[in-house]
């Protein structure tokens, strides 16, 4: 394989660097963004009893989908959505992360069956004051889970049509495609819906499914970007598709690890990927319960794959543009990462 620690053109970047780097968040879900202690009072409160350490038990994305269930399920006041929003923007600034699109779907959060308009107000309530204070703008990605029904979906695209808020950027899917069967046709509505009304779209694919996954995203639900996508490296002509359409994969290199979805980093596909010419942006998908944050997971692979300040500085490039953010901030940002690239170091 062509990545020992011959050719880093530029040298493997440090944490100082990762975090000073200007870059976009583009995959996180804000339910794996729950501080430990307000899920352990949270669960006080309701005299629940949380299994351990829920962390330790994520070991695949069943067991993901499971501990996202139990936390967030404990969560009903607008109080703790607030905190919850403000932290996530906190974290996202600790970490040199300058706009970030935060997946959020309202099916983990049953204490808000009903009540979408109370429970999206209390988060853009978070958002707002912590981007008051400084800390990174989010915006949100409400999301539909791979095992819902299409009339659920289009019940959820027609909120957030109606919603009118500009915190709502994008209709999003997420959940487990494997045990879901094909379900892209299922909600090729709902996604044509959301495009008409000027919302973007990016879809959970070839993570639990295979490429197969990830042409359905794109020919189905007209996908702008596919969160992981990985898989599509089972597939050449995939490949050459998504590099020659410019879709961008949002990676997620430990979740990946974590979940079993790759072996281990050095088999991690990305490298290749983006020797293919595929657009590639790295993050982080569940930060707080995989403990991790985007300067951790720049290094990871940067050292992995012996990725240079260059290449890792081109990624930062694509999240910023492969995001969501208004074209006028994008540009902003866009020349906050070229004046700090031109910058002596
Ligand atoms: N895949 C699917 N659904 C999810 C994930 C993921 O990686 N993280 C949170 N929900
Ligand atoms: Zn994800």
């Amino acid at each position: 394989m062509g990545h020992s620690d011959q050719g880093a053109q530029t040298p493997i970047p440090d944490r100082g660097w990762l975090l000073a780097l200007p870059k976009a968040e583009v995959h996180v879900h804000l339910e794996g963004c729950l501080a430990p202690e307000l899920v352990s009072s949270a669960a006080r409160r309701a005299g629940a009893e949380l299994p351990g350490d829920l962390e330790q038990g994520v070991h695949d994305l069943d067991s993901l989908l499971r501990t996202l269930d139990i936390s967030c399920a404990l969560i009903d006041t607008e109080a703790e959505l607030i905190d919850i929003a403000y932290g996530f923007s906190r974290h996202e600034a600790d970490s040199g992360v300058r706009y970030a699109d935060v997946i959020v779907n309202p099916a983990h959060w049953p204490a808000w069956r009903g009540r979408l308009d109370s429970f999206v107000a209390a988060l853009d309530a978070g958002f707002t004051a912590a981007e008051t204070d400084g800390f990174t703008p989010v915006g949100i990605c409400p999301s539909i889970g791979r095992d819902q029904s299409a009339s659920e979906a289009v019940e959820l695209v027609e909120w957030i049509v109606a919603d009118q808020s500009e915190r709502l950027v994008a209709l999003s899917i997420d959940g487990n495609e494997e045990a879901a069967g094909r379900s892209s046709p299922r909600f090729a509505d709902a996604f044509g819906r959301a495009a008409a009304a000027g919302f973007h779209r990016c879809v959970h694919a070839g993570e639990s499914s295979g490429p197969e996954g990830v042409w359905d995203a794109i020919d189905l639900l007209g996908a702008e970007r596919i969160d992981h996508g990985i898989r599509c490296v089972d597939d050449p002509a995939l490949v050459a598709e998504l590099a020659r359409r410019g879709i961008a994969l949002d990676v997620c290199p430990t979740s990946n690890v974590r979940l079993g979805v790759v072996s281990s980093l050095h088999d991690h596909p990305v490298e290749q990927l983006r020797a293919a010419g595929v657009r590639v942006s790295i993050n982080t998908d569940d930060p707080f319960l995989l403990g991790t944050d985007i300067p951790a997971e720049m290094a990871s692979v940067a050292t992995t794959f012996s990725w240079g300040t260059d290449v890792v500085a081109e990624m930062a490039r694509t999240s910023i543009d492969a995001s969501f953010a208004s074209a006028e901030v994008k540009r902003a940002l866009q020349n906050e990462l070229s004046a700090f690239l031109e910058s002596p170091s």
